[in-house]
């Protein structure tokens, strides 16, 4: 959720760094800050508010120097203000550091500092840390001693970037825990570090991503990589092949709408090289599976926050009946403290777009002690979800910048597909010609999808529908009951909307009582497996005065006859329906938003990285 960027090198670092972090908004945040130094001399400018507000301060002050750090910042300890802002120094003035975590015992620290005498400027658990270093590095005289002697005290996981007027020719970085990625860009006489990726890829695609546990000493010549212990480590350089123009809103008013329409481009790309129609095969060669480990295992995990876990619901509908695996699906915040049953032959599979959840990657970590294998299904490329998995499948959707997920949704449903066929082919349990069907079945996926993004404006002009409407109850079956949950998620989170999902069939032990003609329902009835199923339920709703906005196949009259409204999708091969289904949901939340005017990229109190618990 924090964005962190720095520079050392001939540049004038200011720019770089505004930039930077610019290009970090999308992670969320309420407060921004950087510190130059210039001159013997760490000059600081933050406050609260957007990155908009430091470049006037920096216009209205300029800052000019070789060497400085960047942070964006969203508040856990003491509100959103210039005081709490990062960058902060240590009491002498002499240290300043920004920091991405939570310092889990900070009110120990912060008392036993006090009671040496310091006096502490912010609310923040951060300032502990620069504190500390200033405190070690009065008897050590060396600032990677210091922040390692600090790093050992400070319990959670952490990502910082600190320097010292002391010794102004370095940066140096630090990663403790999961949370808190840092990534250090190489480039030529000059060196960047960032909290991710899009803010260096600008200057450089050389990265290395710095592994938990060690500390980085980045020079503009040199990179130096230690454990907290001192012992250098070696460390190897990745070439990124992102396209930072990707990562800019272009046609689009924000880039929720931008990555919506994305999704013919990510599910041709999803498809691609990976599909064999001509054998009917699939090839997913980074997760690694041989015919023998295929053939021994008994039992899935599937573990995800948010967005990601409703693709996993879906998920466990594909593998279980494509390949007859049985899959338990768990929120992965539930997972990590429930003890799970974990026996052997287990493949716990998480999904994560950030690839740097906080819970995702402690659930990762659960499966592991137990001895499951892990596999991972991430966008981010080179992220811990990546890292931390024995195989991994990466979404082919480019960077998602809009905070609602919406292409990251449809790619690992997908992939999920994918890798449920690869699954049963290998353990011989897919006849020829099912499999030959379920691979030629994604052929015509990207143009069905184009289909429903065409049907925009048929959304948008329902938008005013919701103009008074407070409430909203979404209902779907079987393999769409995911999609009711993941549409009213995407209602809620950017419209403020309250919006519940709900299997259609449960209503009648108790959410029926609320309907009544206030209560919008939006219920999802393609013509699949369930579809008689939804028409008596939707019966049920319209009886009681509902207001009915269905989501249906091209000609469904039935469907047509019993709603106020019906968005219409083309019909899709039922294992794909839940791509389609929900792109008329996506623009739904969008235009009802929009038509509110809100902040549909940067929803209150959301950030795209849950890098905390
Ligand atoms: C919703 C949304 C969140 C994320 C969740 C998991 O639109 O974006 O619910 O899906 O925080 O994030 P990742 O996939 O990065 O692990």
């Amino acid at each position: 959720m924090c964005g962190i960027v720095g520079y050392v090198g001939p540049r004038d670092a200011t720019p770089i760094i505004l930039q930077g972090l610019q290009r970090l908004e999308y992670r969320g945040y309420d407060s921004a800050g950087i510190a130059i130094y210039s001159q013997g001399e760490i000059e600081i400018r933050r406050d609260a508010g957007k990155i908009s507000h430091l470049f006037d301060l920096v216009s209205a002050a300029p800052l000019h120097g070789h060497l400085g750090i960047g942070h964006t910042r969203w508040a856990t300890h003491g509100e959103p203000n210039a005081r709490n802002a990062h960058p902060h120094l240590s009491s002498s003035g002499r240290v300043v550091l920004v920091h991405n975590g939570i310092v889990e015992n900070y009110h120990t620290l912060h008392d036993e500092l006090e009671a040496e005498g310091v006096h502490f400027q912010s609310e923040t658990d951060t300032e502990v840390i620069v504190q500390l270093i200033e405190r070690y590095l009065s008897s050590s005289n060396s600032l990677v001693t210091a922040v390692q002697k600090a790093l050992s005290e400070i319990q959670g996981a952490h990502g910082i970037v600190v320097f010292s007027r002391d010794e102004p020719d370095k940066l140096i970085a630090a990663r403790i825990g999961n949370a808190g990625g840092v990534v250090i860009g190489l480039g030529d006489g000059e060196n960047f570090v960032a909290s991710d990726l899009p803010a260096i890829l600008e200057y450089t695609r050389r990265a290395v991503f710095l592994d938990p546990q060690k500390i980085a000493i980045i020079t503009p010549a040199s990179l130096q990589i230690q454990t907290l212990n001192g012992e250098i480590v070696n460390w190897k350089e990745q070439h990124v092949t992102w396209d930072p123009i990707a990562a800019e809103k272009g046609e689009y008013q924000h880039f929720m709408q931008k990555e919506i329409h994305e999704q013919v481009r990510s599910m041709t790309d999803t498809i691609a090289g990976r599909v064999n129609f001509s054998f009917g095969k699939i090839s997913l060669p980074e997760i690694q599976l041989t015919p023998e480990f295929a053939q021994t295992i008994h039992k899935i995990f599937i573990v995800a926050c948010g967005t990601a876990y409703h693709a996993g619901l879906v998920g466990k509908i594909l593998i279980e009946r494509i390949a007859h695996i049985p899959v338990e699906v768990d929120i992965a915040s539930e997972f990590r403290y429930r003890d799970p049953i974990i026996e052997p032959n287990t493949v716990t599979i998480a999904i994560s777009q950030s690839g740097e959840t906080a819970d995702t990657l402690a659930a990762m970590e659960e499966a592991r002690k137990k001895g499951s294998t892990l596999w991972s299904i991430v966008n981010a490329i080179g992220s811990q979800a990546m890292r931390l998995a024995d195989g991994f499948i990466s979404m082919q959707c480019g960077p998602e910048i809009g905070v609602a997920s919406t292409k990251a949704y449809t790619a690992p449903l997908v992939d999920l597909y994918l890798l449920a066929i690869l699954l049963a082919d290998l353990r011989n349990t897919l006849p020829t010609q099912m499999r030959y069907q379920l691979v030629n079945d994604l052929r015509r996926l990207p143009n069905l999808v184009g289909i429903c993004l065409d049907r925009e404006t048929e959304v948008q002009e329902i938008a005013h529908l919701f103009t008074d409407v407070s409430n909203c109850l979404y209902l779907g079956r079987g393999i769409n009951m995911p999609t009711a949950y993941e549409g009213a998620l995407k209602l809620k989170e950017i419209s403020y909307i309250h919006a519940e999902a709900y299997p259609a069939g449960e209503m009648k032990h108790g959410p029926i009582a609320l309907i009544d003609k206030n209560l919008p329902i939006i219920a999802i009835a393609p013509k699949d497996l369930w579809n008689e199923k939804m028409v008596s339920q939707i019966e049920q709703a319209k009886a009681r005065g509902a207001k009915i906005i269905s989501i249906a196949n091209d000609g469904d009259e039935r469907i047509k006859s019993l709603s106020d409204r019906v968005l219409w999708i083309p019909q899709t091969p039922w294992l794909l329906s839940p791509v389609t289904t929900i792109i008329p949901l996506q623009f739904l939340a969008y235009h009802i938003a929009h038509q509110r005017g809100l902040d549909i990229d940067q929803p209150r109190n959301l950030a795209k990285s849950v890098t905390v618990e």
